[in-house]
């Protein structure tokens, strides 16, 4: 039996947990219930800071407590697969963070997993749960732009070279592509509605680095569409989409992380401006948390499919293949 708030519990206490937990803290359908770190003294004070009950020094104690219901795993790439596989065999529905996976091959072990245990797991692209996003596509699928023909996703912002951070690790689902550029591939593909045939992606390596710091890449669509994207850690922040169509473009100044309060983009018909802003804004973190405890507790279809990032690892891949052997790849359907 379900009860109405779920039971939160959180796998790392890194940058994005700090984020994540107001959320779960502001959430009326979740209780922020405990965190877990490599590091009993790191939980501890995590749980303090932002008000869980229970610190765990270990992950495998937090999914050993039967009281916690949602896991959210925001361990490092090449820990997704893992530990969310041993949360869903616990009986633990997954948040998981993006990309789902550091490989197709693992995020179809994950989805057998939460199909056989009958959990949910969604991947975390919380901008999928803004409202502004769902107002874009439904402008676009209306046709009042036209026929679309080229997107454009941006994302950019500096990383400091000096530090020992993960997106700098190689065989860990490192680099610009994995870690920012899975937004492209994803918004993109949102907003077609469909997947693309062919890829070509170019990787820039960083000298010191072993992982893409930037990387660029195209994504062929049927009925003449066009996705083109890049992703860089090296440049000031810059994060933008805008999708072009026959008859009018759409420019979205921030396309993952929607303003709170007025969150808003610009429809540009002929020479006519229009500032459009999301009614229904509120903190993208809050709106995801929000959603995936009322898809759990009312049954309902989250917002982002497992097919949806089985495709997005797909299509990661083939730019992968593309930047390595310098061709054009067909996207395999997955
Ligand atoms: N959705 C978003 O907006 C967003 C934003 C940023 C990142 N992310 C995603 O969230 C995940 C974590 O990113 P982050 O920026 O929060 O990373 P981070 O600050 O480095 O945190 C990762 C945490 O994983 C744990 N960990 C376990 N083994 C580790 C190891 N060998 N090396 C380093 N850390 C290890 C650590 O927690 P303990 O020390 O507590 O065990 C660490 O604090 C990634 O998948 C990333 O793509 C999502």
């Amino acid at each position: 039996m379900i009860q109405k708030q779920l039971r939160w519990g959180i796998l790392g206490v890194g940058q994005i947990s700090e984020i994540l937990a107001p959320a779960i803290q502001s959430s009326r359908w979740a209780v922020p219930y405990a965190v877990s770190s490599r590091s009993q003294k790191k939980a501890k004070e995590f749980a303090e800071r932002h008000g869980f009950f229970k610190a765990h020094g270990s992950y495998q104690k937090l999914l050993d407590d039967p009281k916690v219901d949602v896991v959210y795993n925001s361990l490092p790439n090449w820990l997704h697969c893992e530990w969310t596989i041993k949360a869903l065999k616990l009986g633990k529905h997954v948040l998981c963070e993006k990309p789902l996976a550091n490989s197709l091959s693992e995020c179809k072990k994950m989805i057998k997993a939460s199909k056989m245990e009958k959990r949910l797991l969604v991947e975390a692209f919380a901008y999928r749960f803004h409202p502004q996003t769902m107002r874009i596509k439904s402008i676009i699928d209306s046709g009042k732009i036209g026929k679309i023909r080229i997107i454009r996703a941006f994302l950019g912002f500096p990383l400091n070279l000096g530090t020992s951070n993960i997106r700098f690790k190689d065989q860990a689902g490192g680099g610009a592509l994995m870690d920012i550029g899975c937004y492209a591939i994803n918004v993109i593909r949102y907003i077609v509605g469909a997947e693309p045939l062919r890829v070509y992606g170019h990787e820039l390596m960083g000298t010191k680095h072993p992982v893409d710091l930037t990387f660029g890449g195209i994504l062929a669509f049927s009925k003449e569409i066009l996705g083109v994207f890049s992703c860089t850690f090296l440049t000031v922040r810059d994060f933008q989409l805008e999708i072009i169509g026959s008859k009018g473009n759409i420019f979205v100044p921030s396309p993952w992380q929607p303003e709170s309060t007025h969150p808003s983009f610009t429809l540009q018909l002929g020479t006519k401006k229009q500032v459009i802003t999301s009614k229904r804004g509120g903190n993208v973190y809050c709106l995801q948390v929000d959603q995936f405890s009322r898809c759990i507790r009312e049954k309902v279809e989250p917002n982002l499919s497992l097919q949806d990032s089985l495709a997005n690892m797909a299509v990661i891949e083939a730019l992968q293949h593309s930047s390595k052997t310098g061709r054009e790849i067909k996207v395999i359907k997955s």
